[in-house]
């Protein structure tokens, strides 16, 4: 089988491409991914020199690249993690999350048409439900909970969805979607509010906590969104809607003082900053669905998960450090350079 993987260089799609090898070593990988400010090929050098594995440098908006590529591999699924994912860049510039993330989504489904292919899976947020009050812990996002979005980010983001699903409807293309909560783990950005919080606590920075940091979100660690992944797009139904959440909710606050804890850093260091515009208040996921169809369970808790999250980023600062001086970025060029001498 061969699969697909767009934005493999980024968080979660880089942790899915080591699932896959890891756990299909008969499955060919293709990982397609333009290498915007948050793909980082470093972070896919282990597996490089991989015969199952393959690294093609494109635009998923960029029809003769996509076109070219299905010609070439004939991909049997492709799942798609390439987007602009930060919130706080959408509010910023809208623009080419539109166009990365809604365009891109259909120049993916155009080629999987036009070629055939088995699966289109396209990976997606609870932020397309919008948010939840916080003095009601009773409710959670299930499959059916309304569209109701805050950002530009999810906006695009529950475009995309609405196009996938009208794709499927209109023209029977095999799809399913996959609905998640917040991730963490190796390979996080460092703007994103943990790797964030970890990188600068090191570093004795203050700690920017947008309003009172009683916003609340429901952490799962990237393996077990991967895990979750793999199962819809291999065994979910087509056409359908899956929500992946591990129930472990907390507020920020609460994130980043167990996060000063572990590092043995003061709260001092926290600072109250301006809030977001628009900030949701809870993400809370039903994940019922996943388990009775597909038997998904996340098997990593919080407390266990910060912990495993703390110390790779300890062991690994030479990752996000070159991140934080902008080195990373000239990885391609130096990879590809020294291989084409
Ligand atoms: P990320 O920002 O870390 O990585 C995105 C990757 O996509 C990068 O490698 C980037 O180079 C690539 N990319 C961006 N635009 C591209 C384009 N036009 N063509 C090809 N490649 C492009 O994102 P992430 O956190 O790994 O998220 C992956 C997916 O999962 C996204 O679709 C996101 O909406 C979704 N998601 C993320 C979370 C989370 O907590 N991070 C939760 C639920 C869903
Ligand atoms: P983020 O990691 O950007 O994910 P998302 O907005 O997709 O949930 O932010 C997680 C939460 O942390 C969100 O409520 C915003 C908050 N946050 C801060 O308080 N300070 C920060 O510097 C950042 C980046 C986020």
């Amino acid at each position: 089988m061969t699969i697909i993987v767009t934005g493999g260089a980024g968080f979660i799609g880089s942790n899915f491409v080591f699932y896959e090898l890891k756990n299909y070593p008969d499955d060919r990988i293709v990982c397609l991914d333009s290498l915007t400010y948050a793909g980082n090929l470093e972070t896919l050098e282990p597996v490089m020199d991989n015969k199952n594995f393959r690294f093609v440098k494109a635009d998923i908006s960029d029809k003769e690249a996509v076109e070219k590529l299905f010609e070439e591999e004939k991909p049997d699924i492709v799942v798609n993690f390439a987007a602009e994912s930060h919130v706080d860049r959408s509010i910023e510039d809208p623009g080419i999350f539109l166009r990365t993330n809604i365009l891109g989504t259909q120049t993916l489904m155009d080629a999987c048409r036009k070629y055939g292919i088995k699966r289109y899976h396209q990976v997606s947020t609870d932020e397309v439900y919008g948010d939840l009050p916080l003095d009601r812990p009773d409710l959670f996002f299930t499959e059916e909970t309304p569209i109701h979005t805050s950002s530009p980010y999810s906006a695009s983001k529950a475009a995309a969805d609405l196009l996938v699903l009208a794709y499927y409807r209109t023209y029977g293309l095999p799809v399913s979607i996959s609905r998640c909560s917040n991730n963490y783990g190796p390979y996080h950005f460092p703007e994103k509010l943990i790797p964030l919080m970890i990188s600068r606590a090191l570093a004795d920075e203050n700690l920017p906590v947008y309003g009172k940091g009683e916003n609340v979100r429901d952490w799962l660690y990237v393996e077990d969104h991967c895990a979750a992944i793999n199962l819809v797009m291999r065994k979910g139904r087509e056409g359908e809607v899956y929500n992946i959440g591990g129930h472990n909710e907390k507020t920020n606050l609460e994130v980043v003082k167990t996060i000063l804890k572990k590092l043995g850093k003061p709260e001092s260091l926290i600072t109250f900053v301006t809030d977001r515009p628009g900030h949701d208040m809870r993400y809370a996921i039903d994940p019922t669905k996943i388990h009775n169809e597909l038997g998904w369970l996340p098997e990593t808790c919080f407390e266990e998960g910060i912990e495993k999250t703390i110390e790779w980023y300890l062991n690994n600062r030479a990752w996000w450090e070159k991140i934080i001086s902008g080195e990373y970025q000239s990885y391609f060029d130096k990879f590809y350079s020294e291989r084409l001498k």
